[in-house]
């Protein structure tokens, strides 16, 4: 039995997905740049699903540009934004806990002298708008936050952060890593004003190395990659063909079933938190609750465990899950989200994260409680002896 509970670093591709990207590696080969009936054929094919995915983020067509990916699209929107304003000023805005594709970009930049701002977060990963609007200064020229945090679930009011900065009279620009809210929570990047909104394929059931980002098409950014002026001039590069059609599939899949599953995605969610606090005691809830949680993400320390252990005992068992993100470690080094909520240590090292796709049913959840009782009880009686 193979329960597949760690969505959060991976998904797994839709079949009519696996079906699509077969299709386009026998059929659809031809290069999107050439002049002859196969290339045409598949430019309009990349325009089709650029259509589409504008469609679906009710943004236009031609702010639409594909990527390798969510770090791909974050350090080209970051780079290019400070790129096109570091004349204006050399301060940035974020927040502690940003994914490593923002962070370690920023890191850079500030050893390079650019201020660096990083907003704290409350115990359930919420920034204060007020302290946000304290942080604007005239020489502010990015603020670069995450919708939804990969670890804890915790949405950011990123509708907020636009009238904000109009009431500071700021003209810095907002970028948004959007990986993990894309396709799972209610998104409206050109209604709540942000200028840059990544995505990426594989968290939605799509395949891997594929993404996407929304430029909001007043800014006008200049290119960081150079070369034979694809995707506008902007990400150059011959297109990913497989990888975009697979994205457009799963997008089209999502758009379809988007409601339906992400009710289905609450209900497993507060089973899975019911029947915890009802089997296992000790434990502490790190994701925030209800509405400022992303149904598909929960955060859950077990107290007089160590994660990784805990991890192993429910692998054993067919159970996936994970201690951090998989993408910032390896899970050897405490998460610098979970630090910032300020939990103790003793929180940190049980923590494990649970993120749900709309495959998980009743009777997974109730077996995952089953063996993360017994694989509890076990460890603790070990540490605790
Ligand atoms: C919030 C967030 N941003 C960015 C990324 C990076 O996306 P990709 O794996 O497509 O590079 C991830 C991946 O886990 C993520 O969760």
């Amino acid at each position: 039995m193979n329960i597949y509970l760690d969505n959060c670093s991976t998904t797994k591709p839709r079949e009519e997905v696996i079906e699509e990207i077969i299709y386009a590696l026998r059929e659809e080969y031809g290069n999107p740049s050439s002049l002859h009936k196969m290339g045409f054929n598949v430019e309009k094919k990349i325009e089709e699903i650029r259509n589409n995915i504008a469609s679906f983020l009710e943004v236009n067509k031609d702010e639409i540009y594909f990527t390798s990916g969510g770090t791909e699209s974050n350090n080209m929107a970051i780079q290019s934004i400070i790129n096109k304003h570091n004349r204006i000023g050399k301060h940035i805005i974020t927040t502690k806990i940003e994914h490593p594709s923002v962070l370690n970009v920023l890191k850079d930049y500030e050893e390079k002298g650019y201020d660096i701002t990083y907003l704290k977060v409350n115990d359930k990963g919420l920034i204060s708008l007020d302290q946000l609007k304290r942080s604007i200064r005239e020489d502010t020229i990015l603020i670069a936050i995450m919708h939804v945090n990969n670890e804890i679930g915790a949405i950011q009011p990123i509708w907020e952060i636009k009238k904000v900065l109009k009431g500071k009279n700021s003209r810095a620009l907002i970028h948004v890593d959007g990986v993990q809210g894309f396709g799972k929570v209610h998104i409206d990047p050109k209604g709540w004003g942000v200028d840059t909104y990544s995505f990426s394929g594989h968290k939605i059931h799509g395949p891997k190395g594929i993404g996407g980002l929304y430029i909001n098409k007043e800014i006008k950014l200049n290119p960081i990659i150079f070369g034979g002026n694809q995707e506008r001039g902007f990400r150059s590069g011959t297109e990913n063909v497989p990888g975009i059609m697979g994205l457009g599939k799963a997008v089209e899949i999502m758009e379809k079933n988007f409601e339906k599953e992400q009710n289905q995605v609450n209900g497993i969610k507060s089973y899975f938190i019911k029947r915890l606090g009802e089997e296992i005691d000790h434990i502490h809830i790190n994701s925030p609750m209800n509405h400022k949680s992303s149904p598909y993400i929960l955060n859950v320390s077990f107290e007089y465990v160590r994660g990784e252990v805990l991890l192993h005992y429910l692998e054993d068992k067919g159970i996936y899950v994970s201690t951090s993100s998989a993408c910032s470690s390896r899970g050897t080094e405490k998460s610098h989200v979970l630090l910032a909520l300020g939990l103790s240590n003793r929180m940190i090292e049980g923590a494990i994260r649970f993120c749900f796709s709309y495959e998980n049913t009743k009777e997974d959840i109730d077996y995952t409680i089953e063996i993360l009782k017994k694989s509890v009880e076990e460890i603790r009686q070990i540490t605790m002896r």
